[in-house]
């Protein structure tokens, strides 16, 4: 299809600034992509703002809102529809995605991580625990990973990892930041290649 726009949705839980950083880099590239929803499992977080005050929808989802646990499922995956998405992009979402959805996107989502995967992955590995787990094994250096979705935390094939040192004297945050800072060059050179797959599919 001709200049078709591929339209994404990100997930987050938090300030966004993985969002922000994929958002403003899709405009400048420019990139055949366009983010039209911002899923969140909390209705107020730095994400949810940033959507609404740029025009994307913003959709609150938490399971607290369901009484079932496939009604809530059902939700996700109505709101995926009614939006047409065709990739997701998870950016500090902090819940495990239902595996239906996973399902419903072989290939087609991704998530960027604080630490080279596959070493410090996995359930509890978040936030500044990564970053601390990484200083007290005496690592010489971190970074971030791309990785494909699927059903296992983390375990996704990897798309794209980039390396940062680790400093003599580093904390927890200083590492964060500097992992961070690392993620948003990352994450849209990872959106680059997943397009460029999509588009691969396509013509095949
Ligand atoms: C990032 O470190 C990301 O790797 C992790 O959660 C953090 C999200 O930060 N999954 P932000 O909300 O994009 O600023």
């Amino acid at each position: 299809m001709p200049n078709h726009k591929i339209r994404l949705a990100v997930f987050c839980s938090g300030t966004g600034s993985n969002f922000k950083y994929l958002h403003t880099a899709i405009a400048e590239r420019p990139l055949d992509a366009k983010i039209v929803l911002c899923i969140s499992n909390r209705s107020q977080c730095g994400a949810m703002e940033y959507a609404r005050e740029n025009g994307i929808a913003a959709v609150h989802i938490s399971e607290k809102q369901f009484a079932s646990y496939d009604e809530f499922v059902a939700s996700m995956l109505d709101a995926l529809h009614e939006h047409d998405i065709e990739a997701i992009m998870l950016a500090g979402y902090m819940r495990k995605v239902p595996d239906a959805v996973v399902a419903a996107y072989p290939d087609r989502m991704l998530n960027i991580h604080p630490a080279l995967l596959p070493k410090f992955g996995g359930e509890g590995m978040y936030g500044i625990h990564v970053h601390t787990a990484v200083l007290a094994a005496g690592e010489t250096e971190s970074g971030a990973t791309v990785h494909m979705v699927n059903e296992e935390y983390d375990k996704g094939r990897i798309v794209l990892q980039e390396c940062v040192p680790v400093l003599s004297g580093d904390t927890p945050e200083t590492l964060a930041e500097r992992v961070l800072a690392c993620e948003h060059r990352l994450y849209p050179a990872a959106l680059e290649k997943l397009l460029d797959e999509m588009k691969t599919a396509e013509i095949r």
